[in-house]
């Protein structure tokens, strides 16, 4: 067989604060929260979301993000705030973040569950708002929700996942995250997909996105890393869910990924014992057991 096609390096993108955090029902504190964060820089992650600026009506725990912003954000590190909309923005610009992450689902029924709007219509709305990032100086991500799998309408077509990414392409945004929201994409299917993005999208920086929920996100990533995707968000702890993805559940664990890359020879820069103090810090608060491989074997070595 010939070798595996692997990165030197891989830049992890850490959403646990962010996409770990919203879905849990129990508010976790802002101050557990902050030294969630700040662990998880002094680990060694250097592009992180933060937190959203949406509605606290549809998302409570995301209601101290400003706080949190003000908090946290630091000259070392990439930090990401999500916005959704123009309200979102007029908060962001209240800040000092630089990098905004915006969301669109390429079902049209998940747009409408997430924010309230056709997949068409916030493209429409999300135009002049990226232009205005970009004429401020602004890093923008664009985070594209069920790129192979949808909860309510199923198999997703990669041609119009790619019809999507075009469009983000167009209105000049710096990187796509590219997601399996619901955790349902195989290695096949992950492989092809980011192969045809990276050919038709070559200037861009490309970034996968998986969730765990059926336990083939590492899989997936290393079909990712065949493809030439040397970006992965991930969440410590394989925290989170969108809460209106139902039945999916949280990112692939950044110690897992970080873990299964070094142990290849490809590099993070991340400290695996300090994630997972990372995580001890916010697991009280969480609703559900922390079950990531690399976690558990920490826990009973402790
Ligand atoms: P809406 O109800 O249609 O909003 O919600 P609206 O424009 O009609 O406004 C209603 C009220 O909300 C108004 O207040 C607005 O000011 C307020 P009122 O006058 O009633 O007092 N409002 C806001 N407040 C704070 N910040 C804002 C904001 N916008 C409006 N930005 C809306 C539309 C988009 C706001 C709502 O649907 C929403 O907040 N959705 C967020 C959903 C979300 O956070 N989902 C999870 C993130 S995406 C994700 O997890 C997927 C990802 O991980 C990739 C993957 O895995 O697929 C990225
Ligand atoms: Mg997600």
């Amino acid at each position: 067989m010939d070798k595996l096609k692997l990165p030197e390096n891989i830049t992890i993108i850490e959403v646990g604060p962010r996409d770990g955090l919203q879905n849990e029902k129990n508010f976790v504190p802002t101050e557990t929260k902050k030294e969630f964060i700040l662990r998880l820089k002094d680990s060694g992650i250097r592009e992180m979301e933060l937190t959203s600026f949406v509605s606290p009506k549809w998302v409570p725990q995301m209601q101290d993000a400003g706080d949190i912003v003000e908090s946290c954000l630091t000259s070392d590190s990439r930090d990401f705030v999500l916005a959704p909309n123009e309200r979102g923005l007029q908060r962001v610009y209240e800040t000092g973040c630089r990098a905004v992450a915006v969301f669109v689902g390429v079902s049209n029924t998940f747009n409408q569950k997430n924010i309230n709007k056709t997949t068409e219509d916030s493209l429409n709305d999300l135009e002049p708002l990226i232009n205005e990032l970009k004429e401020r100086g602004y890093f923008v991500r664009a985070c594209i929700s069920t790129a192979f799998y949808c909860p309510y309408e199923g198999k997703i077509l990669p041609e119009d996942t790619l019809a999507l990414c075009k469009r983000f392409a167009d209105m000049g945004v710096d990187e796509l995250s590219v997601a399996d929201t619901v955790g349902r994409a195989n290695p096949l299917e992950a492989h092809a997909l980011f192969t045809l993005l990276k050919s038709e999208l070559p200037g861009l920086l490309l970034t996968a996105h998986f969730h765990d929920t059926r336990k083939m996100a590492l899989a997936n990533i290393l079909a990712s890393m065949q493809a030439g995707v040397d970006r992965f968000d991930s969440s410590a702890g394989g925290l989170g869910g969108c809460p209106f993805a139902p039945g999916a559940t949280g990112n692939v664990a950044t110690e897992d990924v970080v873990f299964m890359a070094e142990e290849m020879g490809v590099k993070t820069g991340i400290d695996l014992e300090k994630i997972s103090q990372a995580i001890d810090v916010v697991k009280p608060f969480i609703s559900r057991p922390v079950e990531s491989g690399y976690y558990r074997l920490y826990e009973l070595n402790k």
